[in-house]
């Protein structure tokens, strides 16, 4: 399972500020929205292109556009902080939700809600901003398979090696782009250093 690291210093930068324990709700929501431009441009990276004659106010020229569309899937509700940057960058891309609450204790998936739109023919980019044992990502994967998807990547902003392992296990064939790849989980299952939980940082919640 290929994993990519948006190596870049404004992805640093921006994930610095995500991980400051005094940036409040306001300044981390738009943070989060900045560095999700870089992860989700990378996570198209790879996508084909057609080619098609266009007219510049100048003269003729050969232009390209995507060659699928794209789904994007926010996992709930962390997902959410992504989303504007997919919409941004892909005004036309279809939403699908997955609602799952993780059992504090166990850390297992529990799924409360599932949307998808047509997902056979499109890049489904699965936003799961913190890719923690991959007991989420994995149900989420699972689900957009079952409704017809194929072609996967999961944008990530902090992964630890042990989500990495489970989805390498389960779902080999999903590409996964983050800003960085932590150490691991500690005894709460919250990835080390982290930046906590990420649902609670967006939304002021505790
Ligand atoms: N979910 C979060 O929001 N943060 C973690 O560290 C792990 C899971």
């Amino acid at each position: 399972m290929p994993l990519t690291i948006v190596d870049h210093p404004l992805a640093a930068d921006l994930l610095t500020v995500l991980r400051d324990r005094t940036t409040a709700p306001p300044e981390f929501r738009q943070t989060a929205e900045r560095l999700g431009y870089l992860l989700v441009a990378e996570a198209m990276s790879d996508m084909s292109s057609d080619t098609l004659d266009i007219t510049t106010p100048l003269e003729t020229t050969v232009g390209t556009r995507l060659h699928r569309p794209v789904v994007a899937v926010a996992v709930l509700r962390a997902g959410l902080g992504l989303l504007h940057s997919v919409l941004t960058l892909v005004p036309d891309a279809a939403i699908g939700f997955a609602g799952v609450q993780r059992d504090e204790t166990t850390a297992q998936p529990i799924e409360y809600y599932t949307k998808f739109p047509t997902l056979e023919q499109a890049r489904v980019l699965i936003l799961e901003p913190m890719l923690a044992t991959g007991g989420s990502l994995s149900w989420a994967t699972s689900k957009v398979k079952e409704n017809g998807a194929r072609d996967i990547t999961a944008v990530c902003v902090v992964v630890a090696p042990e989500g990495l392992r489970r989805m390498e296990e389960d779902h080999p064939d999903v590409r996964i782009v983050s800003a960085t790849l932590d150490r691991g989980l500690n005894s709460n299952f919250y990835i080390m250093p982290g930046l906590g939980d990420m649902g609670d940082r967006l939304f002021g919640t505790l």
